[in-house]
């Protein structure tokens, strides 16, 4: 799980929100594949409505651009987003997310290999609304600022606890990733993250900086596969 902190500005989440309050919402069970409709209970706007569709690319934009999320998902294919709200006693009972998707107008398939929630209601706007997704080290519930994302692998089961007072509102999107194997992904987000961190290191010799990175790219060129 990788926490992606102010993918949006305060500002960028405002006017989202607000146009997100001008559109029309459906029953978020339209859209839930198989057993997932059954433990699925909130709204989501609607995705054949112009302006959601408009607010979902200008997002598509902000993903593509992020150096933390690039580096963690290594993505070749994002589904839109998707926006969705829980009121009060709403929740999504734990499911994992499909394997394939079909992008909306399109024949293009998408293998879900991350999802991501992009939080965009303040912590202290709702109660209850965790997200909890199950790791191997356990449980891990997250509650993060408006405008912060989570990423996390599509295979594990996630859900969203009861809001018990005010109202959660996402956006959600699932990638496909250039590295198929998690383990490998991820080791490799470790490797481009540490390089990072020495980059600011002074002591730092350039002719280690440029081995690692070296290193890195040809890692990917290695397990990419596009
Ligand atoms: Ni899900």
């Amino acid at each position: 799980m990788v926490l992606i902190e102010q993918l949006l500005t305060t500002h960028e989440v405002t006017t989202l929100r607000q146009r997100l309050d001008q559109v029309p919402w459906r029953d978020g069970k339209r859209t839930a594949m198989g057993m997932a409709a059954d433990v699925k209970q909130n709204v989501q706007a609607d995705s054949d409505d112009l302006v959601v569709q408009q607010l979902s690319l200008s997002l598509l934009a902000k993903f593509g651009a992020n150096p933390k999320l690039v580096s963690a998902v290594l993505p070749s294919k994002f589904f839109p987003p998707c926006f969705n709200r829980y009121g009060i006693g709403e929740h999504y009972g734990f499911h994992v997310d499909a394997a394939v998707m079909r992008i909306p107008s399109s024949i293009d398939i998408l293998r879900s290999d991350m999802s991501m929630t992009l939080f965009l209601s303040e912590p202290d706007e709702y109660e209850g609304g965790e997200l909890v997704i199950k790791t191997e080290f356990g449980e891990q519930r997250v509650k993060p600022r408006a405008g912060d994302a989570v990423t996390y692998p599509s295979s594990s089961l996630h859900r969203v606890l009861p809001v018990t007072k005010g109202i959660r509102v996402a956006a959600i999107t699932w990638m496909q990733s250039m590295v198929q194997d998690t383990h490998i992904r991820e080791s490799l987000f470790e490797l481009d993250q540490s390089i990072q961190q020495l980059l600011e290191n002074d002591n730092v010799s350039r002719e280690i900086l440029d081995n690692l990175h070296h290193v890195y790219h040809n890692l990917i060129r290695k397990h990419a596969v596009i």
